[in-house]
């Protein structure tokens, strides 16, 4: 089975399930999210990133309102490791640092903060709340952390119900011209 395709089942599988709180599914969001960065010009490889962000939401069993139950399911991680097996860490890291990246733009960017759907304010505290001081200075100098914080702007404008966007089969060659291992 390609990459290409472990990823469609899992769509096929999980992409229906809601987006935590928010009024759109798994699928949608990830290719909202996707959408908004083709429409800012971005790379493949972050094109890549947008779309798989949240992939780990579809590979843990926890229920969609883990946040409500006062746990973090790490989605950033298990997707990250999962997806390590076959894009390269241009795609994969962006993934594992998304979640640093809402913490860190609520702590550099009021606005950021004052945009924040309700139910991502409520997973915020979860996540560890705004960066300090020394996170801030530690995430400014990890590798692809411009990256993540590109990625985390566009994961926050993908959660509009009803807004038209491209499927999954549009990424195909995208994803398997990425891809560095396909079994
Ligand atoms: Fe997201």
């Amino acid at each position: 089975m390609s990459i290409f395709d472990e990823i469609i089942e899992l769509f096929a599988r999980r992409g229906g399930d809601v987006y935590f709180g928010e009024p759109v599914s798994q699928l949608e969001h990830a290719l909202q999210t996707a959408f908004q960065a083709e429409q800012e010009g971005a790379s493949d490889t972050l094109i890549a990133t947008a779309l798989l962000h949240d992939i780990g939401h579809l590979l843990h069993k926890l229920p969609e309102d883990i946040a409500d139950l006062g746990v973090d399911g790490r989605h950033e991680q298990v997707g990250a490791m999962w997806l390590a097996r076959y894009f390269p860490a241009a795609v994969t890291e962006p993934i594992r640092l998304h979640v640093a990246a809402k913490r860190y733009l609520c702590a550099v960017d009021c606005g950021y903060r004052c945009g924040l759907s309700a139910a991502s304010i409520r997973s915020l505290a979860l996540q560890g709340g705004p960066m300090s001081e020394k996170e801030i200075r530690e995430f400014e100098a990890s590798p692809y952390a411009r990256e993540a914080a590109r990625v985390r702007r566009w994961d926050d404008l993908a959660k509009v119900a009803g807004s038209k966007a491209p499927g999954l089969p549009q990424y195909q060659s995208l994803l398997e011209k990425l891809s560095v291992k396909t079994a």
